[in-house]
């Protein structure tokens, strides 16, 4: 792909607000839509995050009052759920640390200090502050969502007009240690919805990037 045409993708999507309720994402293409939330970077690595994929109709409905009844909720082939760990603890330190020695191999120790910047990290937190963290993580699972489906032609809407708290209550979140940042039904656009076509506002270039 070159840069241009990649341009071209990203003018192509749109947070879409009509879906094709009759068109599904076949099974394979969703798999690389799941294996590149894998591979959502985050800060130290520490993935503090879970993605609920909610394929139950009925739960989709359930879920619609809590969304500001916005259709897409119901209407788009699957739909994402970005919860996030809140708030971040030591455990999930630990187990990154373990996660990191079986992938890589070597000394467990040589990872001492690593360890030690991120637990000075959090500790100098409050829990507000390492949920609000690990959610500012998961806004970026969001964006690598939203790209990897410009860039292989599925729609999506990228969603915080949702009750978080319900969001939880629905799916069984309460108790777990994660907690519901942000939803995304993905799909196909339906011919009829307007916002397709509609130019993009965006502040200019020159406006807000500055070159020193
Ligand atoms: C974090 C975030 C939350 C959003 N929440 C909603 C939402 O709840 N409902 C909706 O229709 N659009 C939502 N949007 C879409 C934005 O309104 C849209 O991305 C913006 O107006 C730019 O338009 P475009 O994405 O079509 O280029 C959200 C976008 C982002 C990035």
């Amino acid at each position: 792909m070159t840069p241009n045409q990649w341009i071209e993708k990203l003018e192509w999507r749109y947070a879409t607000k009509q879906f094709d309720k009759t068109k599904k994402i076949p099974a394979d293409v969703w798999e690389s839509i799941e294996d590149s939330l894998v591979l959502t970077p985050s800060s130290f690595g520490l993935q503090p995050w879970k993605f609920i994929v909610v394929k139950n109709e009925t739960v989709r409905q359930e879920l619609l009052p809590h969304s500001w009844n916005q259709p897409q909720v119901v209407d788009a082939s699957h739909l994402v759920v970005l919860a996030a760990r809140a708030p971040i603890q030591q455990v999930d330190i630990d187990q990154f640390i373990t996660s990191t020695h079986e992938t890589r191999g070597g000394d467990i120790a040589d990872l001492d200090m690593y360890k030690g910047m991120m637990s000075g990290f959090i500790s100098r937190m409050d829990e507000d502050q390492r949920t609000t963290w690990a959610k500012n993580q998961a806004y970026i699972a969001l964006g690598q969502l939203m790209s990897t489906a410009a860039a292989i032609g599925i729609d999506a809407c990228p969603m915080e007009g949702i009750v978080p708290t319900e969001y939880d209550t629905v799916l069984g979140l309460n108790g777990t240690g994660y907690t519901t940042t942000l939803a995304c039904p993905m799909g196909y656009r339906d011919t009829d919805d307007k916002y397709a076509q509609a130019p993009k506002v965006r502040y200019p270039k020159s406006s807000i990037i500055t070159h020193i």
